[in-house]
């Protein structure tokens, strides 16, 4: 093969049958890029300073060369479930608008209100002069919503995460987090003062295990992705409610894939389990279902009036915006008023989850719209995501370190607003690539 040529650029691969090719393919992209020891291969060596690692850093000019870097991508306009980059129109699967409100005319109308009545900015913290009677409209709104006494609206999701749990976890407590929980859980128990333990993935011994261990620790705080960002899991919440009786713990869910997409009105995994009342802390974000960006934490008022006066990531930071704030309750009004969306999403996830499991994929068969698809080894999945790309189809690529190292994936997810044909279009080509890389044979 020619030095930057792509493996099914030559015809000769697919003269391999089927079931070698894959191993041949990845064989040939790692004589071009070694994923895992890419990092080796320094450039400019720029001695020891703290900023040599920077100049040295080459991985992604390595991937950009073999024309398979995955992102970054400019997007140039987006509607429901289309993207144009380079010009071309494409069907996203790489989204958490799941329930299509990031253009809804209601949507935007409230935030062109709130542009004009507020301006564009608090420019300042909630906690000095960013408290906006939209923050607390929306706060009371959301409340009542996923059945909690109280609400903090926040700037992202991330700092919902992060400042809580940096703010509760004190020096005598522990956090028991689970291992694939998102990268904002991680974050906010590194810099607390307690300490953290991970427990295996959705692993309920092992919890247990943890719980016995240090069940002479007073404070104790049970962490978990409600849905699984990466996996599309669903966390196993009788149990670890269970386990949270049985050993004293707090709970801490993060509902943050789970809003607008499980319970019968897209309350979150916890009403779906109907264990609204059994957890301490629900944890949100406005940068999926709800369409625009922000978080939000729930829970009992005494609990929530702790974290406004002391989590410095609400605190040190400027107010969620009148725009967004105004935008996000038109789209909780319209989540609760329309359950067709949540109705629409439900049956375009069964109806690709179906599809990709005919085709010898393995998929996670629950109600989740997240549906990654296993590729492993790191080069095949971004090679496979730039054909993908080619034929018209827009998808995200989870590598090491999100997963771990030879898991990587296509992470695909959908919404309310996918055709019947969008979906046909998108199985019909991960079938077509699929086979032509060997990753499916039938
Ligand atoms: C599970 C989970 N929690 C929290 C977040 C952070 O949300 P935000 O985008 O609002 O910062 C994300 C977003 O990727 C997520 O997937």
């Amino acid at each position: 093969m020619e030095t930057n040529q792509l493996p099914l650029e030559d015809t000769s691969f697919m003269d391999i049958p089927p079931r070698q090719r894959k191993e041949k393919i990845i064989s040939a992209l790692k004589d071009k890029f070694d994923f895992q020891n890419a990092h080796l291969k320094t450039v400019n060596n720029k001695g020891d300073g703290i900023l040599s690692k920077c100049f040295n850093y080459d991985a992604p000019n390595q991937v950009k060369e073999l024309g398979i870097y995955p992102f970054f991508k400019v997007i140039e306009g987006m509607n429901g479930a289309h993207v144009t980059i380079d010009g071309r129109d494409l069907v996203t699967v790489s989204t958490n608008n799941y329930l299509g409100l990031t253009h809804d005319p209601r949507v935007i109308a409230a935030s062109q209100k709130a542009l004009d009545d507020f301006g564009s900015g608090c420019t300042g913290s909630r906690f000095l002069n960013g408290t906006l009677s939209l923050h607390k409209t929306l706060e009371r709104e959301l409340a009542d919503f996923i059945g909690q006494e109280d609400c903090i609206v926040m700037s992202t999701g991330y700092q919902a995460n992060q400042g809580t749990i940096a703010c509760l976890l004190g020096r005598q407590d522990i956090a028991f987090s689970d291992r694939e929980n998102h990268a904002s859980i991680y974050e906010g128990c590194a810099v607390a003062q307690g300490k953290t333990v991970r427990y295996h993935h959705n692993d309920m011994d092992h919890l247990e295990h943890l719980l016995k261990k240090h069940s002479d620790v007073d404070g104790k705080l049970i962490i978990t992705d409600s849905v699984f960002s990466m996996s599309g899991d669903i966390a196993n919440l009788p149990g670890i409610v269970k386990l949270a009786r049985d050993y004293k713990a707090s709970v801490l869910v993060d509902e943050a894939h789970g809003l607008g997409v499980m319970g019968d009105r897209g309350q979150g995994l916890t009403h779906y389990y109907n264990l609204e009342k059994e957890i301490d802390l629900y944890v949100g974000t406005f940068s999926k279902s709800l369409g625009s960006i922000g978080g939000f934490v729930g829970g009992h008022s005494r609990i929530t009036e702790y974290i406004r006066h002391k989590a410095s990531a609400f605190i040190f930071t400027a107010a969620l915006p009148p725009a967004s704030v105004a935008g996000v309750t038109a789209a909780l009004d319209i989540l609760i008023q329309e359950p067709e969306r949540l109705k629409k999403l439900q049956d375009n996830t069964a109806y690709i989850k179906k599809g990709f499991f005919d085709m010898g994929f393995q998929i996670n068969n629950n109600q989740v719209p997240i549906v990654p698809i296993k590729i492993g080894d790191e080069t095949l999945t971004l090679y496979f995501n730039k054909l993908l790309f080619e034929n018209g189809i827009f998808a995200g690529v989870a590598v090491s370190p999100v997963v771990p190292p030879y898991h990587a994936m296509i992470r695909s997810s959908y919404t309310s607003c996918h055709t019947e044909k969008e979906l046909d279009h998108i199985l019909s080509t991960f079938k077509k690539l699929g086979t032509d890389l060997g990753i499916i044979t039938q």
